[in-house]
């Protein structure tokens, strides 16, 4: 297992480019099911779920390549229907292969997901949107078998919950279904939009995506196109609140400075400057950060629930108290005992954390409990005096390419070991 060790105090500076979302190469990975022939996707992350994604489609039949962040998918030999469980338990998003498969194959099987360590992550939003585009569902020994051997049929589909992946299976399942369908309440990040763009590509019929009302008119078929993936919005909010922290500047290359709107405002009421460019943003740190009153985590375009951890940290240092409230997911505060390790003073009541800033923070040992908590430990040991040691950093891979070697390009004394 490998750990990263972190001697804080060092100011970043310098330019960071920000690699393709995550959230965003996912489902499009699972969409290139539903073409026929060689799919390019560029700007691909170098991720652990990126790996645990083309394992899947390679389990499927697909042949897959992936050099210099550029991935091919040559989806011609799918002959199965089935994620296997070792991949479905691995990586809890590979739910989002679902509405793909059952689109090429008529057939999807996978094991119910467990929880993650966001706390239960159920798909039961999932499941009534497939049943209603015709889908028979049977559920035996943790398996969720999935049957519309005549197609599937367009369907108007009210979601109780702006759901992410809900939105993107539907919006997968229902591109080669029969008719129109159309998703009332639809989820609106940006990384829907650019699902919705690579399937357009392909020849798919999707209008409103970025909207709470998307309308989907069902094709015969899609063919193969190229992408390129849009950048990693929690990613950029990352370098942005390591810098924060330890009183740096640095440029962000390769951002897309309108996805990250309700962060920056974050940022500026924590009293740092931030410059827009077309595709980079600057962002200046004062030599303390003030409190930030309060950050509650919403849908899009509210703030991301995955930037809290990593706006949490960066406040654990500022003048005077912040508040964050999670709206999202139930265990999002795990990570919070960890980063008690540093000498943080956070109090978690329910959904709301209380974070009173203190004067130093003191290096320490801690291990990562999840993709985002990890984050945020590596953010506050970056300004602890000494060295912090942080264990499990498989989390971190999920989501972040070469955390070490970008933080340490711009002036961090961080060490992979
Ligand atoms: C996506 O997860 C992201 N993952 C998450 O990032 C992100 O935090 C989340 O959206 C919210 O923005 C990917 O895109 C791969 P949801 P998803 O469905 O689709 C409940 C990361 O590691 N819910 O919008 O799972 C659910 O329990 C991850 O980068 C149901 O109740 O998020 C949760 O409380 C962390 N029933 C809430 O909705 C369902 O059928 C948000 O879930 C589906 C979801």
């Amino acid at each position: 297992m490998s750990k990263l060790v972190i001697n804080g105090g060092n100011r970043l500076f310098g330019e960071v480019s920000i690699h393709g979302a995550k959230n965003s190469v996912l489902p499009i990975l699972a969409a290139t099911v539903l073409c026929n022939g060689n799919s390019i996707i560029h700007n691909c992350p170098k991720l652990s779920d990126v790996n645990a994604s083309l394992n899947i489609l390679r389990h499927l039949g697909c042949n897959c390549s992936f050099k210099n962040n550029t991935v091919t998918i040559d989806t011609n030999e799918i002959r199965c229907s089935r994620i296997p469980d070792s991949l479905m338990l691995k990586m809890r998003s590979s739910v989002i292969f679902l509405g793909a498969i059952l689109g090429r194959c008529g057939n999807a099987v996978i094991s119910s997901p467990g929880g993650c360590e966001l706390g239960p992550r159920p798909i039961d939003l999932h499941i009534s949107a497939l049943k209603r585009l015709g889908a028979k569902v049977t559920e035996s020994h943790g398996l969720i078998e999935f049957n519309a051997p005549k197609g599937l049929n367009g369907a108007n589909i009210n979601l109780s919950f702006a759901s992410v992946g809900a939105t993107e299976n539907i919006i997968l399942a229902s591109s080669t279904a029969k008719g129109v369908t159309i998703i009332h309440n639809a989820a609106k990040e940006p990384e829907i939009c650019d699902l919705a763009d690579f399937l357009n590509s392909c020849g798919a019929r999707i209008f409103g995506a970025g909207t709470d009302v998307i309308t989907i008119y069902g094709v015969d078929s899609l063919k193969c196109c190229e992408h390129t993936v849009i950048p990693d919005r929690i990613a950029a909010a990352t370098y942005m609140a390591a810098t924060a922290i330890t009183g740096g500047e640095i440029t962000l290359k390769n951002v897309m400075p309108s996805h990250l709107t309700a962060i920056n405002s974050v940022f500026e009421e924590a009293g740092c400057q931030i410059k827009y460019a077309e595709k980079s943003i600057i962002v200046k740190a004062p030599q303390r950060l003030s409190r930030v009153s309060i950050v509650r985590t919403a849908i899009y375009p509210g703030f991301p629930t995955d930037a809290g951890p990593l706006i949490l940290a960066m406040l654990t240092k500022a003048r005077g108290t912040s508040i964050m409230v999670e709206n999202i997911f139930e265990n999002r505060f795990r990570y919070i005992d960890e980063l008690k390790r540093l000498g943080v003073n956070v109090r978690v009541e329910g959904r709301v954390a209380i974070v009173e800033g203190v004067d130093s923070l003191s290096g320490a040992a801690c291990k990562c409990t999840d993709l985002r908590g990890g984050a945020a430990l590596v953010v506050a040991a970056l300004a602890a005096q000494g060295v912090t040691v942080v264990g499990d950093t498989h989390h971190i891979k999920r989501g972040y390419e070469n955390i070490a070697e970008r933080l340490s390009l711009l002036g961090a004394d961080i060490k992979e070991i």
